[in-house]
């Protein structure tokens, strides 16, 4: 997620953005820029990689300022390179903008700007945002302030932003919607951040700006805020912080790993946003469109990955193969690159990986393309090699990943591979326009569910105490949730250190079964839209032979839980986004043992991030 910082006041702005960036380092990402205003003019650095790579570039006497902005970018619109990183000044250099967030109709506003003779040096929606605002401030002769408002009217997606231009050193414009920004109230001085990690040390007066609200940041006065879209005045509510820094950065969370868990609802929503136009009955994916023809025509789909990815691409064979009625294999990325596989030009490859640096995986795209594959990417990273080496690919703009366990980046792998799958049957006239809108209007109404799940974790964290030491768990699935069996074991084992086995839940009484007693507690995703009642003899199977059940089911389910020893009740779906709704609890199962259990759930021992060797 990109970071922002701003000063205006008294100090040098330098290091307090420099300092205030380095705080904001956990958010993730790739290059890095500060812009001040100084007795000299305008001071502007930014480059790809990170902050200190900025402070080396800027080594050469880059001069003092009481007025700036400087910027952290995790990369949605054009890779990371020094072009793209922010600050972004608009075509005559007076005005200077960074953004945190996504526009999604940034390509439609560059046309006419560019028919207006406006010209662009980055890939990024962030200069299209900047270039709006000064087409319109000139055009009609108005404030910045009230050019920053005309343009945000015109803005469709989530911004969090701070503007100035050179002719006004005293001012800083900052706007939100859909992304966090903070302004940081000091003794005639402000301090404006995505959280408060930058300024906590100088202040702890915090306002918090709500979605559609915007500020006027102006030296020697209060600040304003005003409603974007009606331009009313609005009191602000100046918070008094009692956070530590650290428990900011976590947004308040223990671990990462939690922090990511709750935000499953916002990086799914983040994930289809400008994708999956629900009302409009339409999918929109410019990687999936420029390669249209070689999705729609393949013989195959081999589905390459590792660790929680190969679980995503496991959950895509059931979505791919039960709608879009393609074959579909999936591969550990690890032994498909050493087992001589047979790829021709009519398989599509898809390697999905939240880093997209694994080593493995990347190893096996090459693989594929060198036999004529063509390669699609699912990675969380932008830039990363593994995106550069695909033909063609979707980001899953779930925001940086921070906890080793990989949680958000998983669903939002699900779901942009929903997506796809849907495309791919629609335009394959496998589904009536009815169906096609009947999974797009509950693939959307996902965030919200998970949302509504995520209220209490009180029965998660009540069997997690009761299982806690417990040496073995099994984890049963059917069909779609066969995967998340597999997802929730290894969850478990590789945080809480508890060995944990996912099998298919009819496969059972051939092995595992011998496995059952009442110190086996035994996780069975049963929810009505699977194979209910196939499962349910699962689960009787397990308690003829006194195991422990703990059956994740859907809102009410009754019959149940006249059966399992505990149940953890889920929002129903239909069965093809079921892993996204019972994926979570098995999440939060894992992380509640693995924290009463004493261990690192951030960075549990023995395990990276990012497994960038063999
Ligand atoms: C998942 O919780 C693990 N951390 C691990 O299995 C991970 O999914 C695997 O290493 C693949 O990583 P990638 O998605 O970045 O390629």
């Amino acid at each position: 997620m990109c970071g922002i910082v701003g000063y205006l006041g008294e100090r040098n702005a330098v290091p307090v953005i420099i300092n205030g960036l380095k705080r904001l380092e956990y958010r993730g990402y790739d290059s890095a820029g500060i812009a001040i205003l100084n007795g000299s003019g305008l001071k502007l650095a930014k480059c790809k990689g990170k902050v200190s790579d900025l402070e080396n570039k800027m080594a050469s006497g880059f001069g003092e300022g009481t007025m700036g902005i400087g910027h952290t970018r995790w990369a949605t619109h054009g890779v990371p390179n020094d072009l793209n990183a922010h600050p972004h000044k608009s075509s005559s250099g007076d005005l200077v903008l960074i953004h945190n967030g996504i526009i999604e109709n940034y390509a439609s506003i560059k046309e006419a700007l560019i028919a207006r003779g406006c010209s662009f040096r980055s890939e990024t929606d962030t200069e299209v945002l900047v270039n709006l605002i000064e087409d319109i401030k000139d055009a009609e002769n108005i404030s910045l302030e009230k050019a920053v408002r005309a343009a945000l009217n015109q803005v469709i997606g989530a911004y969090a932003i701070a503007v100035f231009s050179v002719k006004n050193p005293d001012q800083i414009v900052v706007a939100k919607k859909g992304s966090p920004l903070v302004v940081g109230i000091g003794e005639d001085e402000f301090f404006i951040a995505s959280d408060a990690t930058p300024f906590l040390e100088y202040t702890k007066k915090a306002v918090y700006l709500e979605d559609d609200e915007m500020a006027v940041v102006q030296k020697g006065k209060e600040l304003k805020v005003r409603s974007i879209k009606s331009n009313k005045p609005i009191d602000p509510y100046v918070h008094q912080l009692k956070m530590d820094l650290e428990s900011i950065e976590k947004g308040g969370y223990p671990h990462f790993m939690l922090k990511e868990i709750y935000e499953q609802s916002k990086s799914i929503q983040d994930t289809l946003r400008g994708r999956l136009l629900a009302d409009k009955g339409m999918i929109k994916m410019s990687g999936v469109f420029d390669y249209h023809d070689k999705l729609l025509n393949a013989d195959r789909f081999i589905i390459i990955g590792c660790g929680t990815s190969w679980h995503a691409g496991l959950v895509a064979e059931y979505i791919f193969e039960d709608l879009a009625r393609v074959p579909v294999e999936v591969e550990y990325a690890s032994e498909f690159r050493y087992r001589n596989p047979i790829i021709t030009e009519k398989d599509v490859v898809i390697a999905i990986s939240q880093s997209g640096e694994t080593a493995d995986t990347l190893a096996a795209l090459k693989l594929a393309k060198e036999k004529g594959a063509t390669i699609f990417g699912i990675c969380n990273v932008v830039g990363s090699s593994i995106a550069r080496e695909t033909h063609a690919g979707a980001y899953t703009h779930a925001g940086p990943e921070i906890g080793v366990a990989s949680t958000k980046a998983f669903t939002a792998q699900v779901a942009v591979l929903s997506l796809i799958a849907l495309d791919i049957a629609n335009n394959k006239g496998l589904l009536s326009k009815t169906q096609f809108r009947q999974y797009l209007s509950e693939l959307d109404a996902i965030p919200a569910k998970i949302e509504k799940m995520l209220e209490s974790d009180a029965q998660t964290r009540y069997i997690s105490e009761l299982y806690k030491n417990a040496h073995n768990f099994l984890y049963l699935g059917r069909g779609y949730n066969f995967p998340v069996a597999l997802e929730g074991a290894l969850k478990l084992k590789e945080i809480s250190y508890i060995h944990a086995e996912g099998y298919p839940a009819a496969e059972m009484k051939h092995g595992p079964i011998a496995l059952i007693d009442e110190n086996m507690p035994v996780v069975v995703i049963a929810p009505k839209s699977g194979q209910y009642e196939k499962i349910v003899s699962n689960i009787q199977e397990v308690k003829a032979r006194n195991g422990k059940v703990i059956a994740v089911v859907s809102n009410g389910d009754s019959e149940i839980a006249q059966l399992a020893d505990h149940v953890i009740e889920v929002e129903d779906t239909l069965e093809v986004f079921s892993p996204l709704i019972t994926t979570i609890p098995l999440q939060l199962l894992s992380y509640h043992i693995a924290v009463m259990r004493g261990c690192n759930v951030d960075q549990p021992r023995n395990l990276a991030k990012s497994v960038t060797v063999e």
